[in-house]
């Protein structure tokens, strides 16, 4: 089973997650299930919150990137762990403001945002929006000065960093979808074009440099790579920026084989070298945000399945099936993302049958995942997939009208839904 301090086997033999009893859990909310430790997120928020005031330049802060796992419950305790929130959509800021957020608070994101979303953002008073390229400066521009605002900008950049080789490989990784790049000169001249508008009020820059980054190497070559942008844009146009945002992409691990990333360790060094940077360049620190979403909730998540039946093919796989799958979580099949599992009813039994855990839906690709150790799981038995509380929930959909699964938070050893589970009734609510 996936060593985690929250994951536990009781007197029964029951897989406990946050000290609450999987079986029971699963009995009084029905599977699937999305479990959510909520001790363990917030942990996780005032750790993050605690490692950026105390290593980073004054007036750092997390922000919670909501696409993690979005819902009022998650956007509230944000706010009560000290963090900000990251929401990308009109539909996150929504339930970022209907959670009772600080609309201050709000850093609101999106390469493709419409001039509705963008209005309801200013006239919501988000604190900061992200402009994805100069067009959308002037969009921006344009609709603060019709709502009579001026509106506090940060600019998205591409600085050309590979994380997973911790090098700064130019082109290749500037050509995607978001930001303009630092490399081809083209950011250069979009902080030359914002600092011409007069509604949109650039306070900044932001970046994000990926996903899954296991040590500080790739953030401190990010800090490096932004400092040196800041530097340039003030030798060619005499401005300081107030803010800079790194983005988010702390790494966690999945399963069993992978290295549990020092997330305290990771702040430490990436905030000190910040200070270091900027009083070596005789720079005024800006302010850092960093956008944390998967390190957060990841591994307070456990999604609770009953095994439906198993089927065990000569030469083949054993399958399991279970009563979800990819429509709440389709990580495996569109990454092959790797995940870890257990009998919840027999947890401390060995995990001496290797499955495949087969989803619902009438798909082959419809799998949770190959050649997972199981406690040679039987028709009937509750399945905990381990590390799904980033990107499940978020990424479910609703295909062969399967109902969502509802989230039970456990705090203090005890379960409450704070999201309940769509009927058959919801998904033809919208049908005229
Ligand atoms: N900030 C920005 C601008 C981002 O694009 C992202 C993630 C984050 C913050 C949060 O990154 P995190 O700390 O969660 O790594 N659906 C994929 C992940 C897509 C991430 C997109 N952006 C998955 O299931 O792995």
């Amino acid at each position: 089973m996936l060593k985690q301090s929250n994951l536990t086997v009781n007197a029964a033999g029951h897989l406990a997650i946050g000290g609450a009893d999987a079986l029971d859990l699963a009995a009084q909310y029905g599977t699937p299930l999305y479990v959510l430790d909520e001790d363990m997120v917030r942990a996780r928020m005032a750790l993050f919150a605690a490692g950026m005031a105390r290593w980073f330049p004054a007036g750092s802060r997390p922000l919670y990137a909501s696409k993690a796992l979005c819902c009022k419950a998650l956007c509230a305790w944000a706010g009560e762990e000290g963090l900000g929130l990251d929401v990308v959509s009109a539909g996150e800021l929504h339930t970022a403001l209907a959670a009772g957020a600080d609309p201050e608070s709000l850093c609101f994101h999106g390469n493709a945002k419409t001039a509705d979303a963008i209005r309801r953002a200013i006239d919501a008073g988000v604190g900061l929006i992200v402009a994805d390229g100069t067009e959308e400066l002037e969009r921006i521009d344009r609709l603060a000065r019709q709502a009579g605002v001026r509106q506090k900008v940060l600019l998205r950049v591409t600085p050309g960093i590979d994380p997973h080789t911790f090098k700064a490989v130019n082109t290749g990784v500037v050509d995607v979808k978001f930001g303009v790049p630092i490399p081809t000169g083209q950011a250069l001249e979009a902080a030359k074009l914002a600092l011409g508008l007069e509604n949109a009020v650039l306070e900044g820059f932001h970046c994000h440099i990926g996903s899954q980054v296991f040590r500080s190497g790739p953030f401190r070559m990010e800090a490096e790579v932004m400092a040196s942008f800041l530097d340039q844009v003030r030798r060619q146009t005499g401005y300081t920026a107030r803010v800079l945002d790194l983005g988010g992409g702390f790494a966690v691990a999945y399963t069993p084989s992978d290295p549990q990333p020092d997330l305290e360790g990771m702040l430490r060094d990436t905030g000190r070298h910040l200070t270091e940077l900027f009083t070596g360049m005789g720079y005024p620190a800006p302010a850092i945000l960093m956008e944390p979403g998967r390190s957060i909730v990841a591994d307070a998540g456990v999604t609770l399945y009953t095994v439906q039946n198993v089927k065990s093919v000569p030469g083949g796989s054993t399958y399991v099936a279970l009563d979800g799958g990819m429509t709440d979580n389709p990580r495996y099949a569109l990454y092959g993302a790797k995940y870890s599992a257990a009998v919840a009813d027999r947890a401390a039994m060995p995990e001496d049958t290797a499955v495949t855990l087969a989803g619902c839906c009438c798909e082959s690709g419809d799998l949770i995942g190959e050649n997972i150790p199981l406690q040679a799981p039987r028709t009937g038995d509750t399945v905990a997939v381990f590390v799904t509380g980033a990107y499940n929930y978020s990424m479910a959909s609703n295909y062969n009208r399967v109902p969502r699964p509802p989230i039970a938070a456990v705090r203090g050893g005890t379960g409450r839904l704070i999201v309940r589970r769509e009927t058959v009734d919801d998904l033809i609510m919208y049908d005229l």
